[in-house]
């Protein structure tokens, strides 16, 4: 076996001697270029719903891309997680036009409830909470989402509704 290949088979095989398939793949996909992160980080964030530690190394070997740059990146589109979102991730709209209507009552009642802080999961995997910049619904402000679903002009009451509907779910 060549070096590089050598190199290849053992950085994708997980320490259970599984294959990633994967991490072959999309290394597979795409040629190392820097362009290609953001990409390529939009599939990692797909397939694991969120981009764990190991894989920016991965990344920042294969592109040539310091893993500073790349977490930088990570951090920087809300897009993006580093850590697995819940079964039910809930944004709340922080942007200028749901701020004035009262976004942030909305938020502290969903950490209230939740008793998470946002960027955080609870423990059963089931609600994560974020914190968003516009979600391009100002005319429904306030605004929240659930999995990408927009509530408009929401109040307490209906993120209460809600979130009594889910957790029985
Ligand atoms: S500011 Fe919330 S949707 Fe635009």
């Amino acid at each position: 076996m060549d070096e590089n290949k050598e190199l290849k088979e053992k950085r994708y095989t997980c320490k259970c001697g599984k294959k990633d398939e994967f991490l072959t793949k999309l290394f597979d996909t795409y040629l190392p270029i820097k362009d290609n992160l953001i990409q390529m980080l939009n599939e990692v964030q797909e397939h694991y719903g969120y981009v764990p530690k190991d894989v920016q190394m991965e990344l920042s070997e294969f592109l040539k891309v310091p893993v500073a740059e790349i977490y930088g990146v990570v951090t920087f589109y809300s897009r993006f997680t580093l850590k697995p979102k819940g079964k039910y991730s809930i944004s709340v709209c922080l942007g200028t036009a749901c701020f004035v209507k009262g976004s942030q009552k909305i938020m502290d009642r969903l950490k209230e409830r939740l008793k998470i802080d946002e960027g955080e999961t609870t423990k059963d995997g089931k609600f994560s909470i974020e914190a968003q910049r516009c979600v391009g619904a100002c005319g429904l402000a306030p605004v929240f989402t659930i999995n990408g679903k927009v509530y408009g002009k929401a109040t307490v009451k209906m993120l209460d509704e809600v979130l009594d509907k889910l957790e029985q779910e």
